[in-house]
């Protein structure tokens, strides 16, 4: 009884949320939301999800450019028998006559059910979900946060090992300016983790989060070397060209570490790669064949979780 109520609760807690921040989550609705997008993967692969959001729209307002979160969601919601209106780049938009972002966004929460938006500058999503009553789910803002993004990682790395906790987790590249680290790391700060953080001293995992790891008493260390034995996962982040102020300084430490084989070979026999994608050149191409790959399978998962998060946020239950 408990359990089911338990189930209930949570149900009610994702109910019209608005996803800006996994920081705005606890771990048991985050463990939920997980368990949601198996079931959700259940029913996609047999055929039973075509109906659950047969009378909503989806906006998805890309300001940004994106693969994955754009056409994955999108995907998620022509799965479940929605329809997506939206723009990817704002040079088909009124934008160009001088239209605000926040006028963009309350025009789309009027022509849809809820909203998908990625936008450069950090706190947009939170702007916006204050000044509509539409869920909005951050598709990423700037280097902040990527919410949804840290839900898929986390439901690769259970489908993976069965588990989150107990992980060695290494995150190797622009741990600085990348989102979808910063998310992760807040999201692992629930769990039972030891993490490794490899970076240029430039490009170093911001201090305020070491300070809330340390808070959180959770194991990490910090080095420069690409020294990935005894992970579990080696998370590959691609070196943010867009958000350096100063070309010259990308250009410095574009190619600063390259997974290839070799480094694949030092790692343990059952670990896995992950990268949020999309890569450049951190991540040699010869690696994709090898059992430790899991980026492209990772980036699949984005359509069971992400029709999940649609249905919960809507109130449809599954
Ligand atoms: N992982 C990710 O956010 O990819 P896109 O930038 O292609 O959406």
């Amino acid at each position: 009884m408990d359990l089911y109520f338990n189930a209930y609760i949570l149900k009610m807690q994702w109910s019209k949320k608005h996803i800006i921040s996994i920081k705005d989550f606890s771990r048991a609705e985050i463990d939920f939301v997980l368990e949601k997008s198996a079931r959700m993967e259940g029913l996609l692969a047999s055929g039973k999800s075509t109906k659950l959001m047969s009378d909503k729209i989806l906006a998805t307002l890309f300001f940004e450019p994106s693969t994955r979160t754009k056409m994955s969601f999108e995907a998620a919601m022509l799965r479940l028998g929605g329809r997506v209106i939206g723009f990817s780049g704002v040079s088909d938009t009124s934008i160009e006559k001088g239209e605000t972002m926040l006028d963009t966004v309350r025009m789309a929460a009027g022509y849809a059910d809820m909203i998908v938006m990625r936008h450069p500058v950090e706190g947009s999503s939170r702007l916006a979900s204050e000044n509509v009553d539409v869920p909005v789910i951050n598709g990423g803002d700037g280097a902040n946060q990527h919410p949804t993004q840290t839900l898929l990682d986390l439901y690769t790395i259970k489908k993976q090992f069965g588990k989150i906790d107990g992980m060695n987790i290494c995150m190797v590249g622009d741990l600085k300016y990348g989102r979808t680290i910063h998310s992760l790391v807040d999201a692992l700060k629930m769990y039972d983790v030891e993490l490794r953080f490899i970076s240029p001293q430039n490009l170093k995992i911001p201090a305020y989060m070491t300070k809330e790891l340390k808070k959180s008493k959770i194991k990490f260390e910090e080095r420069e070397d690409l020294n990935v034995q005894g992970c579990d996962i080696v998370y590959v982040q691609r070196i943010q060209r867009e958000r350096f102020p100063d070309p010259q300084e990308y250009e410095k430490v574009k190619d600063c570490y390259v997974v290839d084989l070799g480094v694949a070979d030092m790692m343990k026999e059952n670990a896995i790669i992950m990268h949020a994608l999309p890569r450049v050149t951190e991540i040699k191409h010869e690696v994709d064949e090898t059992k430790n790959a899991k980026y492209f399978q990772q980036a699949r998962n984005g359509v069971p979780v992400r029709m999940a998060v649609l249905c919960l946020v809507s109130g449809v239950d599954f």
